[in-house]
C-alpha cells in the first residue's frame, strides 16, 4: 500500500514540482495530513523523526496507524512513510523492517568518505526491500528535536560522489536552510543549488521548509528540488488553535475537545503548501 519516494520524486523532477514531506506526531496529525493530500489529489510523504516514532510507541505503531488510516479514510493518493534524519544503519533497518517505505540516513556529521560508505550500506538494504533512501551532504542548521547546529554548505563534488557511489534516491544538499524559525529572510545558496542540481541530476530535498517565502520555494523547485520538508509551521498552526481553545473555555477538559480542533489548521496549512509546491492534482 505504501510506496517509496522514488517514483514520486522522479516524476516531480521531470515535471518541475515538489512533493511535501509533512512530519507527523500523532494520530490527529496523520489524519489531518492524509485528508489534505486526498483533497488536493497530491502525493504525500509522511515524515517521522526518531523522536516522533518513539513518542508514538515505535516504528510498528506508526506503520500500523498509517496503513489503517489509508484504509479507513479511503486514501487513494500515493503515500510514503519516511524516516526523517535516521541516525544509524540499525534504526534505518528497523524502520524498513517495520514497513517504512523510505528512510533518510543522516550521516552529515561524518567526513564524506564515511558518510558515503555508511549510506551505501543503508541503500543496499533499503533497495532490496523496495524502500528509497535520502542522504544529507553538508549541514542543515537550526534546531530540531532539541538538537541545535550551524549551517555548513554542501560541496558539489561531494554531492556528485554521494549520488553516484551510494546510489541514493534523493539528496539533501544543505545550502543555508535551517530547521525551525528563520531569523529574517532565509538566505539560500541558489548558485550552488543550480550547480549541484546540474552536476548530480538527482532529486534534491529542501530541509527546513517552514518560513521560506514563495519566490524562494519556486526558485528551489526550478533548481531541482523535488521534496520540501515542513514540520515547524504545522506545529505552530496547531498550537495557535489549541491555545485559543483553552483560552476561550476555562472549563474544557475533554482531551478530544482540546487536541481535535487544531487538526483543521493542519489540514488547511498542508493544502496550501501542496498548492504552493505544485503537487496538487499530481496524484
Ligand atoms: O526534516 C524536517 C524538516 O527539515 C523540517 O524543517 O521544521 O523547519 O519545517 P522545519
Ligand atoms: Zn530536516
Amino acid at each position: 500500500q505504501l510506496v517509496s519516494m522514488t517514483e514520486m520524486l522522479n516524476k516531480a523532477l521531470k515535471e518541475k514540482y515538489a512533493v511535501g514531506q509533512f512530519n507527523i506526531n500523532n494520530l490527529e496529525w496523520t489524519q489531518a495530513i492524509l485528508q489534505a493530500a486526498e483533497e488536493e489529489k497530491s502525493p504525500v510523504i509522511l515524515g517521522v523523526s526518531e523522536g516522533a516514532a518513539k513518542y508514538m510507541g515505535g516504528f510498528k505503531v506508526v506503520t500500523a496507524m498509517v496503513n489503517a488510516l489509508i484504509d479507513t479514510m479511503n486514501i487513494t493518493v500515493p503515500v510514503a512513510v519516511h524516516l526523517d534524519h535516521g541516525s544509524s544503519l540499525e534504526t534505518c533497518t528497523a524502520a524498513i523492517d517495520a514497513g517504512f517505505s523510505s528512510v533518510m540516513i543522516d550521516n552529515s556529521k561524518f567526513p564524506i568518505e564515511e558518510n558515503i560508505k555508511a549510506t551505501k550500506t543503508v541503500v543496499e538494504y533499503a533497495h532490496s526491500k523496495g524502500a528509497s533512501v535520502e542522504a544529507e551532504v553538508g549541514t542543515v542548521g537550526g534546531t530540531e528535536d532539541g538538537v541545535t547546529g550551524g549551517v555548513m554548505y554542501a560541496d558539489p563534488e561531494e554531492c556528485k560522489r554521494m549520488v553516484e557511489e551510494a546510489k541514493i534516491d534523493a539528496l539533501a544538499a544543505a545550502l543555508g536552510s535551517v530547521h525551525g524559525d528563520y531569523e529574517g529572510e532565509p538566505k539560500l545558496g541558489f548558485d550552488e543549488m543550480k550547480e549541484i542540481s546540474d552536476l548530480t541530476g538527482a532529486p534534491l530535498v529542501l530541509h527546513g521548509g517552514s518560513g521560506i517565502p514563495t519566490h524562494q520555494i519556486k526558485k528551489a523547485i526550478e533548481y531541482g528540488h523535488t521534496k520540501i520538508n515542513v514540520n515547524t509551521e504545522l506545529q505552530q498552526v496547531w498550537t495557535k488553535r489549541t491555545r485559543e481553545v483553552i483560552a476561550n473555555d476555562d472549563k474544557v477538559y475533554d482531551p478530544r475537545k482540546i487536541v481535535g480542533p487544531g487538526k483543521e489548521n493542519i489540514t488547511t496549512a498542508t493544502k496550501a503548501k501542496m498548492q504552493e509546491f505544485g503537487s496538487s492534482g499530481q496524484a
